[in-house]
């Protein structure tokens, strides 16, 4: 993020400390979360649709759910993550805050939640394994509220999707399934989807009127 908008930014932030040793322990122990400039935008739009309600998939060490109930008091989240070090760490993290009222998260693979257990969402934000979007996208969008919207992280994934040729086979591969999720996206006949260049990319996709 530019560091003369990033200064207002910090001034705004909420717990402000806090959020910049979660940025800290990410960096230190490898933990992808996400940029700040994708982060301050969902903010302002979670803002802006006044949203009550999200759907994480992806939870790690519960810093954007976080960062999100604190740009919003009244957001409720239900947040994903299957593996159990980043569980743990998230759980503390809330704790820390104590946003337990606020977020719940789901300790389980995206793919085998019990989608009955859920509720309606306003806003539903896919930030896991990059090669299942499309399945987290086909199995959570029908928990979009009417004028819910979808937000999906890291469409671009460090620019590797415009430029595959220099890639090894595996991030190659990985890279032709975000390729490949993009396009599904723009083909979906009862959505619109919008590209934006921030921070890894995000693909924000609402149903059509
Ligand atoms: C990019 S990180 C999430 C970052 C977080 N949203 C943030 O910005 O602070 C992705 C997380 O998704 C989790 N994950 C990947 N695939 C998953 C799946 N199928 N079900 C649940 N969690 C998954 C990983 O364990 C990892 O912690």
């Amino acid at each position: 993020m530019n560091l003369y908008l990033e200064k207002f930014n910090n001034e705004n932030e909420a717990n402000h400390e806090f959020f910049n040793e979660l940025r800290a322990y990410a960096e230190v122990n490898n933990v992808p979360i996400i940029k700040r400039d994708s982060l301050v935008l969902i903010q302002s739009l979670l803002n802006i649709i006044n949203a009550k309600t999200m759907l994480e998939i992806g939870t790690a060490i519960g810093y954007s759910a976080l960062s999100f109930v604190c740009s919003k008091e009244d957001l409720v989240i239900d947040t994903i993550e299957r593996n159990e070090e980043m569980y743990n760490e998230a759980l503390n993290n809330i704790k820390k805050l104590n946003k337990e009222n606020s977020i719940n998260i789901i300790f389980q693979d995206a793919l085998e939640v019990d989608n009955t257990i859920l509720k309606k969402y306003d806003v539903i934000f896919i930030d896991a394994a990059k090669a299942q979007y499309q399945k987290f996208f086909d199995k959570y969008a029908p928990l979009l509220n009417e004028n819910g919207i979808i937000l999906t992280d890291n469409i671009i994934f460090h620019g590797c999707v415009e430029e595959q040729e220099h890639l090894s086979k595996n991030v190659r591969s990985m890279v032709k399934k975000i390729d490949n999720y993009n396009h599904y996206l723009s083909t979906l006949e009862n959505y619109t989807t919008y590209y934006i260049d921030s921070g890894d990319g995000l693909a924000i996709t609402m149903r059509k009127k």
